[in-house]
């Protein structure tokens, strides 16, 4: 017998059209994704790179796998710190450009452990209210006082801040907010945490590896204080990394809980990161990151033609707002009767009256599948 409120939680998510349900899918490529017998044009991935599937990442993934095991059998404190993962954490220091970077489990355990370490009763924290659900956890954690702006409203941060008092702040953002494609005005949250004497702390999640500088993504030492990627998305693989200075490093490993009490990354993991990192430096890549952004200037100047709103999205990402839960989710429907996976993203992970079709475009489409999803659009809107 379930307690009563789970059976209510469950029929009120129901009656709201919000039920969450799982779906087997098979992945057969970073482009085509087969669910229920159907093969689908995958819309939905943030495989940016196309990376999750290369050979490179998988025999690497293999080899270091044969060399130092399955597992990692014990906490990074413990003994679950190898050479090689001291070895990848420089060179992805290094091509961060900070001078160092620590490895963490995931994003989300990233970015729960390391910002309440980074903050405490007596802090405060100032987030934009459309942070990932990873930094907000990390917030409440704290136990810090949480106040949170307006997305990009960068004067009611200011004012925020100017009201705060003298006590610690830590300023928490999103470079690329993932369920719009836009992107934080960085400098100017630089130059208003310089003004009010806060730590700088950024979510590269969806700018490492595909946007930036060759791709090393936005969060730059010159930017920010404390910058955390995951290798879970143009990285292709799992895990996360925050790259900081070697002080701030120091008291992570002594402060970041789930640093301190999980169990290390396999090496198979750390293998796929190691191998990402180089591709990721190639030529190869260079030009791969191009295609990809004209491609999604082409999606976006599609959709716009055809009366679509894709709100401030200037990236891989793209928005197709719709509005309503229902006909969201119908949208959604139809364009996997087009042969085309475009999953709705509905309240609470975005705010109510604003749902949206979440279109995110990866180095393996072509040309020929962003004109079939626009044509499959068009037909579904009737225009
Ligand atoms: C902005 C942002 N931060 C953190 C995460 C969590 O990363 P991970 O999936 O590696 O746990 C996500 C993931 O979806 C994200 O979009």
């Amino acid at each position: 017998m379930l307690p009563d409120f789970i059976v209510k939680a469950m029929e009120d998510v129901e009656s709201l059209g919000l039920k969450r349900t799982l779906r087997a899918a098979e992945r057969r490529s970073p482009r085509e994704i087969v669910i229920g017998g159907r093969r689908l044009i995958d819309f939905s991935s943030n495989d940016y790179m196309a990376l999750s599937m290369r050979g490179e990442l998988i025999e690497r993934a293999c080899e270091w796998t044969r060399r130092f095991g399955a597992g990692s059998a014990a906490s990074r404190l413990i003994s679950g710190t190898t050479e090689a993962c001291l070895l990848l954490e420089e060179k992805l220091a290094a091509w961060k450009g900070f001078e160092a970077a620590i490895i963490l489990s995931s994003g989300y355990a990233g970015n729960v452990g390391a910002i309440a370490a980074l903050s405490g009763r007596s802090r405060t924290i100032f987030a934009n209210k459309l942070n990932h659900a990873s930094l907000n956890q990390g917030c409440l954690l704290s136990g810090g006082e949480f106040k949170r702006y307006a997305h990009c409203d960068w004067d009611r941060l200011e004012r925020m801040l100017a009201n705060a008092g003298e006590g610690d702040k830590l300023i928490v953002s999103d470079t690329v907010f993932s369920m719009d494609g836009d992107i934080a005005d960085l400098a100017r949250l630089r130059e208003t945490a310089e003004r009010h004497h806060a730590l700088l702390y950024l979510d590269d999640a969806h700018g490492s590896g595909v946007l930036g500088e060759h791709g090393h993504g936005l969060a730059t030492p010159a930017l920010c204080d404390v910058a955390l990627s995951t290798f879970s998305k143009a990285l292709g693989s799992f895990g996360s990394c925050v790259c900081c200075s070697r002080a701030m490093k120091e008291y992570l490993v002594n402060h970041c809980a789930s640093f301190i009490f999980s169990t290390a990354l396999p090496p198979a993991v750390l293998g796929a990161v190691d191998a990402a990192i180089d591709l990721l430096r190639t030529d190869e890549m260079e030009q791969a990151r191009a295609a990809l952004f004209r491609r999604a200037d082409f999606l976006r100047n599609g959709l716009r033609e055809l009366g679509f709103d894709t709100g401030k999205s200037e990236t891989m990402i793209v928005p197709l707002l719709i509005g309503e839960t229902e006909r969201t989710t119908e949208f959604s429907m139809r364009l996997q009767e087009e042969g085309i996976l475009g999953v709705a993203i509905r309240p609470p992970t975005v705010p109510r009256g604003t749902a949206r079709i979440r279109l995110s475009l990866n180095a393996a489409h072509t040309d020929a599948d962003v004109e079939r999803l626009l044509e499959a659009v068009r037909r579904i809107a009737g225009r």
